[in-house]
Formats: structure tokens, sequence, C-alpha cells
């Protein structure tokens, strides 16, 4: 197949996968935390497609550049940076590596997370320091570093946190992560408030268990709890990264213009559905 084929089957399988027009987010840039797999590398597959710079953040190079290689077809301009959420010295190396290679910085994805099933009386000081500092003071420390940078966005800056429905619920056996999210709940709201008047929208998007996750493999597969999560589900299925990834899309266009402070719940009726089973 010549590199002309390659590039047009590469353009019409990105244009399947598509439900928004294809520039809609060109010429911004995004940082994606925890961008190399999962959920993250969703997001900023969808996004790439859509037009935007890609700023990938995590802590591995190795699954940093698989993701590139990922990446390439969506035909975005990529920077792959390894850090870690939880030291605020990186995360600020990270928006200054942003600015100087693609000129500013448009919308940042919090997305970066750690959680594991422990029993709360099982769980040790560490264990718990471990997802606050992750899932908590990593969406601090990004959402500081990158205010003066979000502020400049000629589109107005976008934060959106990918947080749970387990942070207004609890969540028995994942109350560090439970309590980590309920925190971004909190710091979500204050910030939409805040930063309104420099036309950053922050927001949060729950999402139920995702396909071909870290988190469905651990909280759900190796626990052999996948079926009863299953009938959990309203529309009797899990969902795939896509759907989360087209949710931030829509947040991060202009179609968000007007939403701040709002939680968008993607789960297929999982918080709900689970009351009556
Ligand atoms: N059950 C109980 N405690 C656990 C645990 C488990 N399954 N996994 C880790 N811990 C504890 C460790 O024992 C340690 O506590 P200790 O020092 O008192 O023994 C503490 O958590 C920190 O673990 P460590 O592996 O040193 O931390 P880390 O910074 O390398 O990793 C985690 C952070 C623990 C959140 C790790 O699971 C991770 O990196 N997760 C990212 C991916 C992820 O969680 N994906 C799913 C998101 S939904």
């Amino acid at each position: 197949m010549d590199l002309n084929t390659q590039a047009e089957g590469a353009a019409n399988a990105n244009s399947a996968r598509l439900v928004f027009r294809d520039d809609l987010l060109a010429g911004r840039t995004a940082i994606i935390t925890g961008g190399s797999s999962g959920i993250g590398l969703g997001i900023a597959e969808v996004f790439g497609m859509l037009g935007a710079n890609l700023v990938l953040v995590g802590r591995k190079v190795d699954k940093l550049e698989d993701a590139r290689q990922i990446l390439e077809p969506t035909g975005a301009q990529i920077m792959t940076v390894s850090s870690d959420v939880r030291d605020y010295d990186s995360t600020q190396d990270v928006v200054q590596q942003t600015v100087e290679r693609f000129g500013g910085l448009d919308i940042l994805v919090n997305n970066a997370a750690g959680n594991f099933h422990c029993p709360f009386e099982a769980l040790t000081p560490n264990g718990w320091r471990a997802v606050i500092d992750i899932d908590l003071n990593g969406t601090f420390n990004f959402c500081h570093t990158a205010f003066q940078a979000l502020k400049r966005s000629a589109w107005g800056g976008r934060i959106i946190n990918i947080s749970l429905s387990q942070a207004a619920s609890g969540w028995p056996g994942s109350a560090h992560a439970a309590s980590a999210k309920a925190g971004v709940t909190a710091l979500t709201r204050s910030l939409a408030v805040e930063w309104g008047p420099h036309a950053i929208r922050v927001n949060n998007i729950l999402p139920g268990p995702i396909e071909n996750t870290e988190g469905l493999r651990r909280l759900y597969e190796v626990r052999n709890e996948a079926s009863k999560e299953l009938e959990r589900m309203a529309l009797g299925h899990f969902g795939q990264t896509d759907d989360i990834a087209q949710a931030c899309a829509y947040l991060a266009s202009p179609a968000g213009n007007f939403i701040t402070g709002c939680d968008l719940t993607v789960d297929g009726g999982r918080w709900l559905k689970r009351g009556w089973v």
C-alpha cells in the first residue's frame, strides 16, 4: 500500500469514529494527564482527530512512546512529557514546555488517577495518601500551574476533570478514591466561580465502567465482579473510551461555552440502576 493510500485509510478510519466536524478543536492545545493509556489515550485520539495539539503526560516513557505511535495517524502535533502529577514542580515544567512548543494552552484534562479495591480497615496511611495525592493533589497541581496559560486562551480555557459518581455516593472498598474525587468535585465548583471572570470553564465528567481500561480490570475483572457490575448498567453494557472522549470534546468545544461547574455523567445509567439491583 503506498503512503497516500495509507494516509487516506487512516483519515477514513478517523472520520468513521467522529461525531463532530473534524476541525472542532483546530488550533487548540490540550494537556491530557494519564494520556498514555485507557480513557486518557481515548481522549487524546478524539482530540487529535478534531485538530487539537496534544500534550500527553504520564509516568512511563515507554508507554508514552507507544501512545505517540498510536496517535500519529490522527495527524496531530504530539508532545509527550514524563511527569508525575504529584510533583508540583514537574507540572510547572509541563505547562512551560507546552507554551514554548505550541504558543499557549487551551484545554487541561485532569485524567490521571490511582485506585485499587481495599477495605478501609486494611488501607495503610500510605495507600490512602497515594490515591489522594494522585487524584486530588495532582488535579490541584495542574489547575494551579495551568491558570495563567488558560487565562490567555483565545477560546476561553477549559478544565475537564475526570471524576466519579461515587464522589457523591461514597464507595465501599474504594473510600480513598471516592474521597479524593469528592475533593475534586468541590475544587471544580470553586474554580468554576473563581475563574468564570477569566472565561475558564471548569467541569467534571463522571464515567461509568469503561472497557479495556485498567480501572475495569483491577476493580471488577480480577475480582470476578464484572458480571455483577454489568447488571448495574441501565444500558446493559460497559462504555467505550470514545464515549468519554466525545463528551470531553463537547465540553472543550464552543458547544460548551455556557457550561461550567457541572457534572456530566457518562455511565450508561450505572449510578441510577445500582440502587435497584
Ligand atoms: N491494596 C492495598 N494497598 C495497596 C494496593 C492494593 N491493591 N496497591 C497499593 N497499595 C498501597 C501500597 O501497599 C502502599 O502502601 P504501603 O507503603 O503502606 O505498603 C501504597 O498503596 C502506595 O503504593 P505504591 O505502589 O508504592 O504507590 P505508587 O505511587 O507506585 O502507585 C497506586 C500508586 C497505588 C495508586 C498504583 O496502583 C498506581 O500507580 N495506579 C495507577 C493506575 C490506576 O490506579 N488505574 C486505575 C484507575 S481507576
